[in-house]
């Protein structure tokens, strides 16, 4: 499989570079996707939707991704969608879900959505939204996870509730001992972070316990729906030090109270999680904010771990930087044998809504690690044909 790629891309990769920028030029029909540039939608404008997500749902591609102003912060549209039946031209489907006008609401305009992700519940028909929230004038401090739902895969979505994931709840493998001694632990006694004695407070669940009350801090995010249709939400917590997979109810609109943390006092941020051949891959992104940093992997037969850690899935040049980009999303190709696209943005705090998207095509080694490497333009045209499923 690796080869096929690899040749193809070889083989075509300065043709398709040639097409790309010909036909972008003149903004009509996209013929290939073009990593770190410009990306017009069916009227020419850059697409806005970025920490996004894709769903395919009966034949078509669904984008959904935050909807970010040309100066500033802060989110004053809502969550974008677009739709495209070949995943390089994109037409502009419009606000999925809107920032609310009025005062007083969580997602009140001048609020933060970051990273949304939808998923379609089989049992219920529904498409769900979740999405990272920060509360209006109060910077990152609220680290929420907000819900929001529809009928269509184009919205309007219906923001139901904001919350901190699994209040009153412990990690799944937390033994009463671990319990008692967690709860001894005090901020107060680790004012000094990355000494040896803070790391293992961290382990131990020095800022988990704090939060166990009023539930769990909850920033970058993802949600992975698994084979039998049950639903998780990965997130960093814990201060953006751990990340946590919960599981969601069957409805996908709650939390069951099972949750692992993965990785504790890590840093990782930026979750990508993906099935293949019945093993589970985590692609993350280290804690720069704004600027790229190098990815990092990790690598489950189940959910619950143990995750093991493996280097970057970045090779070549700028990989230390993750191509100047950071993940979001990986999804499987429709129709294809093997064809999966890595999802990145690349982010320009400058004019967030400018930033562009770095979308890559995945090798896999011989023992399926992913790997990821650049390519000037591609096309998702390029993956052989074969049975859907993963
Ligand atoms: C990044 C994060 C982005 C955004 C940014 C804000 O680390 O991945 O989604 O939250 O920080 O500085």
């Amino acid at each position: 499989m690796a080869e096929t790629l690899q040749g193809v891309r070889k083989r075509w990769g300065a043709v398709l570079a040639t097409w790309c920028l010909a036909v972008a030029a003149a903004a009509q029909g996209l013929t290939c996707i073009a990593p770190g540039g410009e990306w017009p939608d069916s009227k020419g404008e850059h697409i806005n939707a970025h920490g996004g997500g894709v769903l395919w749902h009966e034949g078509t591609y669904y984008w959904y991704g935050e909807n970010r102003p040309a100066r500033g912060f802060t989110t004053e549209v809502g969550v974008e969608v677009y739709s495209s039946t070949d995943l390089v031209n994109w037409t502009d489907r419009g606000v999925a879900l809107a920032v609310s006008a009025g005062p007083g609401s969580p997602i009140e305009r001048g609020c933060i959505m970051e990273r949304p992700k939808v998923v379609y519940n089989r049992s219920t028909g529904k498409f769900v939204m979740l999405f990272h929230l920060e509360l209006k004038g109060q910077g990152y401090a609220a680290a929420r996870v907000g819900f929001a739902v529809s009928d269509t895969p184009v919205g309007p979505f219906r923001f139901i509730r904001s919350l901190r994931p699994n209040a009153g709840k412990w990690p799944d493998g937390f033994s009463r001992r671990d319990i008692r001694r967690a709860k001894k632990l005090k901020e107060a006694d680790y004012k000094e972070w990355w000494t040896p004695q803070w790391r293992k407070a961290i382990a131990e669940g020095l800022l988990l316990a704090r939060d166990v009350p009023g539930g769990q801090m909850s920033r970058d995010m993802t949600v992975f729906v698994d084979d039998d249709g049950k639903a998780y939400h990965i997130y960093s917590s814990e201060e953006n030090l751990t990340l946590h997979l919960a599981e969601l109810t069957d409805d996908y609109l709650d939390y069951t109270g099972k949750y692992v943390r993965i990785a504790p006092g890590g840093q990782n941020e930026a979750p990508v999680l993906f099935k293949r051949n019945g093993v589970y891959w985590l692609i993350t992104s280290g804690c720069t904010g704004w600027r790229p940093n190098e990815a990092r992997m990790f690598r489950a037969e189940s959910l619950w771990g143990p995750w093991e850690q493996l280097p970057t899935p970045f090779e070549g040049a700028d990989a230390a930087t993750s191509f100047h980009s950071q993940g979001t999303y990986m999804f499987k190709v429709e129709g294809t044998a093997d064809g999966w696209v890595f999802m990145a943005d690349r982010w320009m705090p400058d004019s967030l809504r400018y930033s562009p998207y770095v979308w890559l095509p995945v090798v896999f080694g011989a023992d399926g690690v992913p790997v990821l490497r650049w390519a000037d333009s591609w096309s998702p045209a390029m993956f052989p044909a074969g049975a859907s499923g993963r």
